[in-house]
């Protein structure tokens, strides 16, 4: 295993990150909310194949969450997380104190249209806002030459993919492929929250978006068999579903006429016994 060393101060992350450059090495950024499962640590196993140091961090993000959601009560489980990032072969985790990543008077702001739109913004107004401020921050603070996000969040990732191009950042975005259980439900922090009746409702979630995506690939048009799909999320108890989309693979817009004319993304959102899920994936 290796040993992981733990940094809560930005002069810490920046000593050990300018003393690894000036060896040689190149660094792997992998930026998280805690709560880790087996999707944050596949992360952590692809930095590695794109560099040679491996940073994590764990900031549980207060400007992403909206007044109601799940910000006081999100899982904060640090020495389990530490613990499995190195086992996962993490070389440091940059873990800031809660109070220094925003000053009192923390006054910039970073909002991103386009590929930001839309989806998860029609739901979370202000979510996009709270992780481009904060990702920038990160990968200021970092420097990495690479940094790994995951397909799970697939608008985040776009979205964080418009952000570097756009503000000059010297750093490869990759996107890493969704980690599932033995079942096909995405792996999620907020799975936590199950119990066993919603475990067994969520995992329906993927065999109804595989099923969709399968009769958009046979040629059914998308808008009619993303409509069909979210009632049958509805038939089988999903309390009530943001969306079933379907949107051009690298720029996010939808398809005109519901005609699949270019690679395209399904993209779902919807409620589970009182948890809001995401999941997508490639047509
Ligand atoms: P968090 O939800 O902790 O996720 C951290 C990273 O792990 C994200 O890039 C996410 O897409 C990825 N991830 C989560 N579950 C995954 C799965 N099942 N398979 C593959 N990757 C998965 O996303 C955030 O935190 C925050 O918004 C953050 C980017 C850290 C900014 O605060």
């Amino acid at each position: 295993m290796t040993q992981i060393k733990i940094v809560r101060t930005l002069r810490d992350l920046r000593g050990q990150i300018w003393e690894w450059r000036g060896s040689g090495e190149t660094i792997g950024f992998v930026p998280t909310m805690g709560a880790l499962h087996d999707g944050h640590l596949s992360l952590i196993r692809l930095s590695h194949k794109h560099t040679s140091k491996s940073v994590a961090s764990i900031f549980v993000n207060p400007t992403q969450f909206a007044p109601g959601e799940d910000f006081e009560s999100y899982p904060r489980t640090e020495e389990a997380d530490v613990a499995a990032l190195a086992s996962a072969g993490c070389d440091l985790v940059y873990i800031p104190e809660p109070g220094s990543m925003y000053e009192e008077n923390h006054s910039t702001s970073i909002h991103i249209t386009g590929v930001a739109e839309s989806l998860e913004t029609d739901h979370r107004p202000t979510f996009f806002d709270g992780v481009a401020i904060v990702v920038a921050k990160l990968l200021n603070r970092c420097a990495p030459d690479v940094a790994i996000f995951g397909e799970k969040d697939y608008q985040q990732l776009a979205t964080i993919r418009r952000l570097v191009i756009d503000l000059d950042m010297p750093v490869k975005i990759v996107g890493a492929p969704i980690a599932r259980d033995a079942h096909g439900l995405a792996l999620s922090s907020r799975n936590q929250y199950f119990d066993v009746e919603g475990l067994a409702l969520a995992r329906k979630l993927n065999v109804i978006m595989q099923d969709c995506a399968e009769k958009m690939r046979g040629g059914m048009n998308v808008d009619l068999a993303a409509a069909q799909a979210k009632q049958t999320f509805l038939d089988t108890g999903f309390e009530s579903v943001d969306y079933v989309s379907v949107a051009s693979t690298h720029s996010l817009t939808p398809l005109a006429g519901g005609i699949l004319d270019r690679p395209a993304r399904l993209l779902i959102a919807l409620h589970c016994k009182g948890v809001r899920l995401i999941d997508n994936c490639e047509i």
